[in-house]
């Protein structure tokens, strides 16, 4: 695998697989690597004939009070990583690279950003796309590759591209969990052993909500509601949002109907971490 550690090299990279034909996939992520984001790789690997991965801490997608500074930084582990996955090049650039002295534009999608996760860390999509556009203006990709996991952050980048006339296709791919269901995430391992127990409640309280829309239910609070049961079982108290909403749109539905599917989405504070998941409420198997 390649390294590119700044702009010239990635451009030079960039040019010369363009030139060779076969197309660019493009994964974005903030390292700490696991296998959610090898399934993007591999997705990649499928789809495109160069695979190139990023690795940058995005400073502006932090609040404050957040975990920037904490945020785990495992390099090595990483390229190790990436490498066996088949990926053909990391793009690793610094924050004055990215954020050079007199940057100043800003990028907002205010209907998006405005409720869940956006609600809860002002400013933080302003910074996802930000960052996601410059990064895409780098490589200049013909796919990216986006986790599911990360529901409101995947529509938020498909409009972005599509607003902006992006020139490429943006690719969601399905969440990878643990075996108790827990999706993964690097934030996890903020967990100790006893929260890390706990935590298998969040897709258990999404089955549960799967189980009663399933059984005909189409009321958003009492979905919601066994949702919040079975986090309150687990004894998870700090629940920020649990909330079901139009799958397309993210927006508020008075009665989820057949016509569209409902996504639940659901973020807690555990310990000292911060997780988030979701799930298509689907009437069929297989969502
Ligand atoms: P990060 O949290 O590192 O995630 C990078 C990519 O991996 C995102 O597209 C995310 O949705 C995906 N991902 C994370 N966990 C996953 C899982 N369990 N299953 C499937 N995909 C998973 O998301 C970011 O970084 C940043 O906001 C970024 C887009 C890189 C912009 O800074």
């Amino acid at each position: 695998m390649e390294l590119l550690t700044d702009a010239q090299a990635l451009t030079r990279w960039s040019r010369a697989r363009r030139a060779s034909g076969g197309g660019i996939g493009f994964v974005p992520t903030m390292g700490a690597l696991h296998a959610g984001h090898i399934a993007l790789i591999h997705a990649a690997r499928q789809q495109c004939a160069h695979v190139v991965a990023s690795i940058f801490v995005n400073p502006t997608q932090f609040g404050p009070n957040e975990d920037f500074s904490r945020y785990p930084r495992t390099l090595e582990a990483d390229q190790a990583m990436l490498t066996a996955a088949g990926c053909d090049a990391l793009y690793l650039p610094e924050v004055r690279e990215i954020y050079p002295e007199g940057f100043q534009t800003r990028i907002q999608l205010p209907e998006i950003s405005a409720g869940l996760c956006g609600a809860v860390r002002p400013g933080h999509f302003d910074g996802v796309a930000l960052v996601v556009t410059i990064l895409l203006n780098r490589v200049q990709p013909d796919v990216a590759f986006f986790g599911l996991k990360d529901y409101q952050q995947f529509l938020l980048i498909e409009r972005l591209v599509t607003d902006l006339a992006m020139p490429l296709r943006v690719v969601g791919v399905p969440t990878v969990r643990e075996s108790d269901g827990l999706a993964m995430s690097s934030r996890n391992r903020y967990l100790n052993p006893e929260e890390r127990q706990r935590a298998g409640a969040l897709y258990r309280a999404l089955l549960a909500a799967r189980d009663l829309r399933r059984a005909g239910e189409g009321s958003p609070e009492l979905l919601e509601g066994v949702a919040r049961e079975v986090l309150h079982a687990a004894g998870i108290e700090r629940v920020e949002y649990v909330a079901v909403r139009a799958a397309r749109t993210l927006l508020k539905v008075a009665t989820v109907t057949d016509d569209e599917d409902p996504v639940m989405l659901l973020a807690v504070r555990l310990g000292s971490a911060r997780l988030i998941d979701n799930m298509v409420l689907s009437r069929e198997d297989g969502a």
